[in-house]
């Protein structure tokens, strides 16, 4: 690998298409973003056709923009990494159709990354250095999960999400207090003026002994319950309240989990990942608690959390690296499970 190993890092798995550019996996000389929040807004969800096709307008430009930013040409970049699942198979398929063809005009690398996995390569674009084994914790609008990892690529699941995920939850609540898309940054407003113990929700699977999986079915429904029977009685609910108790539940059992998951494992630090870890009430009560335990966190900015491209290229600069180099019959995964990595 030369010196400067200069990696372009293509995101568009879900409602973000975003291209950066990121040096020697850890420095960023450009991470663009087109949001397509404002689209989606309206319909309270992503609208899978209506986010492939914004993609396919927005991938070229975004691509220019992330190069002129960065100051490079494309003629010195090392390999294009591309986030390739899981995700929206019709979005996925236009960042791996883009970065195939890219790749192959330039004869350079083409480098397939795991969405998760990029999530977690986040943390190396934070400037900490990260000490292998580690645990991550991985908290999305598509995931919840708890990972080990031995070294680079090495990645065993020890807890996952038995149906909903903490953001798709955050998503689901703000949607039945219409709040807007995404649920997340509106709730953790709102709760920031909120009493907590004003609302009693549940914590689930939380006695179950050493386990590391989550469920969070059942406090959406909690929630939802609540809201319809205030409604029905009459009374206006309080929004920074529900809102507050909502989050503090979630909060308590992402941290606690992850309390017992840094326990049970021979680690120094936790990782966080994934949109939920720009919640500023988890990323508050996480350093508590890691403090207290001796263990060191690491989270990347809230900007790094949610979905981009330099994570992707991060990712991308430590598969290629271990000579992980994808062919030109790569194809979208939707439902790509992170072994194997
Ligand atoms: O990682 P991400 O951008 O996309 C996926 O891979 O899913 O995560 C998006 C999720 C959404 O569910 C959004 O509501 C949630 O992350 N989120 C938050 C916050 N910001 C984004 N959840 C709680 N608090 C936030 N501040
Ligand atoms: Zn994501």
């Amino acid at each position: 690998m030369p010196h400067r190993t200069l990696i372009l890092g293509l995101e568009s798995s879900c409602d973000d298409t975003a291209a950066a550019v990121v040096l020697n996996g850890r420095q960023i000389l450009s991470n663009i973003i087109s949001s397509q929040n404002d689209l989606h807004r309206r319909f309270g969800g992503v609208v899978p056709e209506i986010a492939s096709r914004r993609h396919l307008e927005m991938i070229n430009p975004i691509i220019d923009e992330a190069l002129a930013k960065s100051g490079i040409t494309l003629g010195e970049l090392e390999g294009i990494a591309v986030s390739h699942g899981p995700g929206l198979v019709g979005s996925l398929l236009v960042g791996v159709s883009t970065a195939k063809a890219l790749s192959y005009a330039l004869d350079v690398s083409l480098i397939a990354v795991n969405h998760l996995e990029g999530h977690i390569y986040a943390n190396f674009l934070t400037g900490a250095s990260v000490n292998f084994p580690i645990i991550c914790l991985v908290v999305s609008g598509g995931h919840t999960s708890l990972i080990y990892m031995q070294d680079h690529g090495e990645m065993e699941v020890l807890g996952r999400t038995r149906d909903d995920a903490a953001g798709e939850v955050f998503d689901k609540v703000a949607r039945a207090l219409e709040l807007g898309f995404p649920g997340g940054p509106a709730i953790e407003n709102l709760a920031q003026r909120g009493d907590s113990a004003a609302f009693k929700f549940p914590r689930a699977l939380m006695s179950e002994d050493g386990k590391l999986d989550f469920s969070f079915s059942g406090l959406k429904t909690a929630v939802l319950n609540c809201i319809r029977r205030e409604t029905e009685q009459g009374r206006s609910v309080k929004l920074e309240d529900l809102t507050a108790a909502f989050q503090e539940a979630v909060v308590d059992v992402l941290v606690e989990k992850s309390l017992l998951a840094v326990r049970q494992n021979p680690v120094k630090q936790l990782l966080l990942a994934g949109g939920v870890a720009a919640n500023g009430e988890l990323r508050r009560r996480m350093r508590r608690r890691m403090d207290d335990e001796g263990i060191e966190l690491v989270i990347p900015p809230p900007q790094l959390c949610t979905d981009n491209g330099a994570m992707i290229a991060a990712a991308g600069y430590y598969n290629l690296r271990r000579g992980r180099v994808a062919s030109q019959t790569l194809n979208a995964v939707s439902s790509l499970g992170l072994k194997g990595v």
